[in-house]
């Protein structure tokens, strides 16, 4: 069942559990992933990388997304991860996205905010709600990590653009960690409180199940998972049989791999049962 990003978030906010976005690449982690949310009732959110979209491999995605949805009773969104840009969240609602993130957060704080408004309003006409990023979470293999989004500009930022859920920088970032993050869940629980919109916690891949759990009891709504699921993906064709050649038979072992990922990070969230 389709529904928009503020439908799936708020109940995850209000109970207390965090929805699982995983990204999918292809018909492949789409089902494994759509596998999992139903054999666990829980709500579940199926992102795409804005580079996918760029790429024009979103728009054969799209449609298999959307059938995986249509086949499932529980809540589902089909969303854009890192939007890059108009053009990309143009493409990605034309495609059927029910949420849309926007990235601007490399730039200053009064451009991320005019972006950010703008792709808000475009949104708002399509019925469409939409995440915006304060506070750069990057990647794993930067030399140096971006400061933590400040409280301050949190309020301003989420007064001026209206977004509806906000991705924080508090530690995390995306790719394999070197060594586990430490987040800064103090300040995840003072933004929480003061922008009172569900938080999103980015680089969820190797993030301690203590500290995923901790983010989430300070605010956080929606974690997202990419290079572990990838992992997971590709462990799977590893255990192949030699000789499968047949790819519909070949893909069968990193499906169910991606099941299994799923439903273990859907535990970790406390999001079975919730659909
Ligand atoms: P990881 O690849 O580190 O899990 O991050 C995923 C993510 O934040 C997608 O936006
Ligand atoms: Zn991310």
């Amino acid at each position: 069942m389709l529904v928009s990003l503020s439908e799936i978030l708020e109940p995850a906010g209000a109970e207390g559990y965090a929805v699982p976005a995983f990204n999918v690449y292809n018909m492949e982690t789409v089902m494994g992933v759509a596998q999992a949310a139903k054999k666990l009732r829980s709500p579940v959110i199926f992102q795409v990388y804005s580079r996918l979209f760029e790429q024009g491999k979103g728009d054969y995605l799209a449609p298999v997304i959307l059938e995986a949805v249509k086949g499932l009773s529980v809540p589902a969104v089909f969303h854009l991860d890192h939007g890059s840009g108009q053009d990309t969240v143009v493409r990605a609602l034309r495609c059927g996205a029910s949420g849309i993130m926007i990235d601007a957060s490399l730039k200053p704080l009064k451009e991320n905010m005019e972006e950010t408004r703008k792709i808000v309003e475009l949104c708002r006409a399509a019925g469409v709600p939409v995440e915006g990023e304060l506070g750069h979470i990057g990647s794993t293999r930067d030399e140096t990590a971006s400061e933590f989004t400040r409280v301050d500009e949190a309020v301003q930022f989420v007064e001026e653009t209206k977004v509806d859920a906000l991705a924080v920088m508090i530690g995390t970032a995306h790719g394999k960690y070197k060594k586990a993050p430490q987040l800064n869940l103090q300040r995840a629980g003072e933004i929480s409180r003061a922008v009172k919109k569900p938080l999103v916690l980015h680089g969820g891949s190797g993030v301690p199940d203590e500290q995923v759990k901790g983010a989430i009891a300070q605010g956080v709504a929606k974690v997202n998972f990419g290079t572990d699921l990838c992992c997971a993906f590709l462990e799977g064709i590893k255990k192949t049989a030699e000789g499968t050649i047949a790819i519909d038979l070949f893909m069968n072992e990193p499906i169910a791999a991606v099941k299994e990922f799923a439903m273990e990070k859907i535990r970790l969230l406390g999001a079975d049962g919730h659909a």
